[in-house]
């Protein structure tokens, strides 16, 4: 089991009066690819205010991810829709994944709000099946708590 109370403290130290969203999207992609090793792919999608229906990429660790997703397609498309959090232990199962990268095997996608507003998802993928838990859903819940200031 992943331990994240160092990263999750680590992270609230370095936003710590920083508003810019950029800058905090940047800053929490980049901690928690440095803290995991099996992290492969982790970043922020997006909604993009000039079209409401679509995730545009944000910030990320890792190889060449898709610019757009529409809500609704894929497993972040599908937490957008949901605004619920997707484990999925494997990503070929998954009706309409949109693979990004062929290396990826899992994913946990957790939805990032502002109040009540939909900002965008936290992807975060891995090349070994079933790498996460519900303990990995629930800390990442928690980090994306942290996006909104
Ligand atoms: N796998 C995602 C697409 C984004 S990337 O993997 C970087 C999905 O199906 O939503």
């Amino acid at each position: 089991m992943r331990d994240y109370s160092e990263v999750t403290e680590q992270i609230a130290a370095v936003l710590d009066g920083e508003p810019n969203r950029t800058a905090r999207l940047a800053t929490i992609a980049c901690l928690l690819n440095l803290a995991f090793e099996d992290y492969f792919w982790t970043g922020f999608y997006m909604v993009d205010p000039d079209k409401p229906d679509e995730l545009v990429v944000g910030p990320y660790q890792g190889t060449l991810g898709c610019l757009r997703i529409a809500f609704g397609r894929g497993v972040c498309g599908t937490a957008a829709a949901t605004r619920q959090t997707q484990l999925v232990e494997d990503v070929h199962a998954f009706p309409g994944h949109i693979a990004c990268d062929a290396a990826t095997n899992s994913e946990v996608v957790v939805p990032v709000f502002d109040g009540e507003t939909l900002i965008g998802v936290l992807d975060v993928d891995s090349t070994k099946p079933a790498a996460f838990s519900d303990h990995d859903a629930r800390a990442l819940e928690r980090i994306a708590a942290m996006v909104a200031c």
